[in-house]
């Protein structure tokens, strides 16, 4: 993701012919020639290539996709495909069952110790890809708040972590400075910072359109904001990691120098742990005297993925969280009454989940057990734009839960509750709300789920005999269905 604050302010950058020697920008060739010596040939020669493509599979999300495919040695979950699938098409992708992401995004999450709960905070998340790689190594009881500050973007953030299906995140549209409620809570906060966006030049042409010479000076000013407010939100000893998918030394370097002189005494180096035979480049940055801080580079002619930059800190702050501030704030949940609970468990087995089922406002919804204070004050003081699993509401009239979609795509629903295989045809016709031309057997009439492959699509309704779908209209797939076989 490129600046955003310079989208419309900073003149679109001299670009001439065709990809590596004339399309990118001179001064950006010289300098990356400068900084690469001999590498440089190379460097270049990889920008003419196409970009590796990766997926990363939802571990709740049990299916057999990609066995086949090439491990990405540095997640557990990912894969190398060997080419680029029209992704659109793929029903598994709309069901939360996997995430396209580029390999050398997954790389900062080996700096974090998953085998304690934590409390990890993603503030620049969108379009979601750490969040959701965040969700699939923490523990059940560890907590996510995930942040998007731009509304668009937050939106897009909120669909993918809405199919990711978990229930221990919340996920809000805030500045960084409105986290003040939870200064020293964080074990973990993840700034994958607004940046110029060399890295994905080669992957994404929005990113090589919208440089400008003065790019990298202007994000800058705002990593430095950004950071400012984050260093206060991590607990001591816990985690500050920093990362841009940008070359320059401005947004880089220069950015952990800055950082450990304004903050001496608060900072320590802290080590991501990534192995040099992935292709990662571990330098160190002499920040003090005796003290080193160690970076990480990705160039995409060392790694299969794009350039990145990476360092992780160690906070000493002496600050620790009073969990009692969090009391302070007024009760905004309410709890559901006998029949509600009869309603929901016609859904959900609630004894099977570490969860809570509450009410806000006229909405129920599944909240991991632990963090109900974090949800109320979230309610309270955030722009709350997802809140654990929205389960959906009371029909005033008849009593009965209408669910949402957000529940079908959690891991919550009962494993025997009704549903109606789809083929892949099937399933894209779905996805767009046309006609299936199909009747569930065995299901006379209510709710059930369009399932394909096993996985939840989403819900529908047989009433009378008429199929009501009720996939959420504003994801539908807008692009027309190929005119393939799709058996
Ligand atoms: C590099 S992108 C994040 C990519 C994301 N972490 C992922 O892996 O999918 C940076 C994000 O920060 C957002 N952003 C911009 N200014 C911000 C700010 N002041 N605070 C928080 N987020 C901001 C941008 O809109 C953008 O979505």
């Amino acid at each position: 993701m490129s600046c955003w604050k310079t989208e419309n302010l900073l003149a679109k950058s001299q670009l001439t012919g065709n990809m590596s020697e004339f399309s990118l920008p001179k001064s950006f060739l010289k300098r990356m020639e400068k900084k690469l010596g001999e590498e440089y040939p190379q460097f270049l020669e990889s920008l003419d290539q196409e970009a590796s493509v990766s997926v990363r599979k939802n571990p709740i999300k049990k299916s057999n996709l990609f066995n086949h495919e090439e491990a990405v040695p540095w997640n557990s979950d990912a894969y190398y495909l060997k080419e680029r699938p029209e992704f659109v098409f793929d029903p598994m992708i709309h069901a939360g069952s996997y995430y396209v992401q580029e390999a050398s995004s997954m790389l900062f999450a080996n700096g974090i110790d998953f085998s304690t709960d934590l409390r990890i905070l993603d503030l620049c998340a969108s379009p979601g890809g750490k969040s959701t790689l965040l969700l699939s190594k923490m523990s059940d009881n560890s907590i996510l708040f995930s942040n998007e500050l731009v509304n668009k973007r937050a939106d897009i953030l909120k669909e993918n972590l809405v199919k990711w299906g978990y229930t221990n995140v919340v996920a809000t549209s805030n500045r960084a400075e409105d986290f003040s409620p939870l200064n020293a809570y964080f074990d973990v906060v993840l700034v994958d910072a607004p940046c110029s966006g060399e890295g994905m030049f080669r992957k994404n042409n929005k990113a090589l359109s919208e440089w400008a010479e003065n790019k990298a000076f202007v994000c800058s000013i705002g990593q430095k904001d950004i950071l400012d407010e984050a260093i206060k939100l991590v607990k001591h000893n816990g985690l500050l990691i920093y990362s841009t998918c940008t070359y320059s030394e401005e947004e880089n370097e220069q950015i952990v120098e800055w950082f450990h002189k304004k903050y001496q005494g608060m900072v320590l180096p802290a080590s991501l742990n990534l192995k040099s035979e992935w292709g990662v480049r571990k330098e160190f940055v002499s920040v003090r005297k005796n003290i080193e801080q160690e970076i990480n580079k990705c160039y995409p002619h060392k790694i299969r993925g794009e350039g990145m930059f990476i360092a992780a800190f160690r906070i000493q702050n002496n600050l620790h969280f009073e969990h009692k501030r969090l009391k302070k704030f007024q009760s905004v949940l309410s709890r559901l009454s006998k029949d509600e609970l009869y309603e929901v468990g016609n859904f959900i087995d609630s004894t099977k989940h570490e969860i809570e089922l509450r009410k806000y406002q006229d909405s129920i919804y599944a909240l991991p057990k632990p963090y109900l204070n974090e949800v109320e004050m979230s309610f309270i003081k955030f722009n709350t734009i997802l809140a654990g699993s929205l389960v959906g509401k009371i029909n005033k009239k008849n009593k009965e839960l209408i669910p949402v979609h957000n529940l079908a795509m959690s891991g919550l629903m009962r494993a025997d509750f009704p549903f109606m295989e789809l083929d892949k045809r099937e399933a894209l016709h779905y996805l767009k709300k046309q006609d299936l031309n199909k009747m569930p057997e065995n299901i006379p009439g209510g709710w059930f789920l369009a399932k394909h492959q096993g996985t939840n699509l989403g819900f529908m309704k047989n009433v009378k005999n008429r199929l009501n779908n009720f996939y959420p209209r504003e994801w539908v797939i807008r692009k027309n269905l190929p005119n393939w076989d799709v058996a």
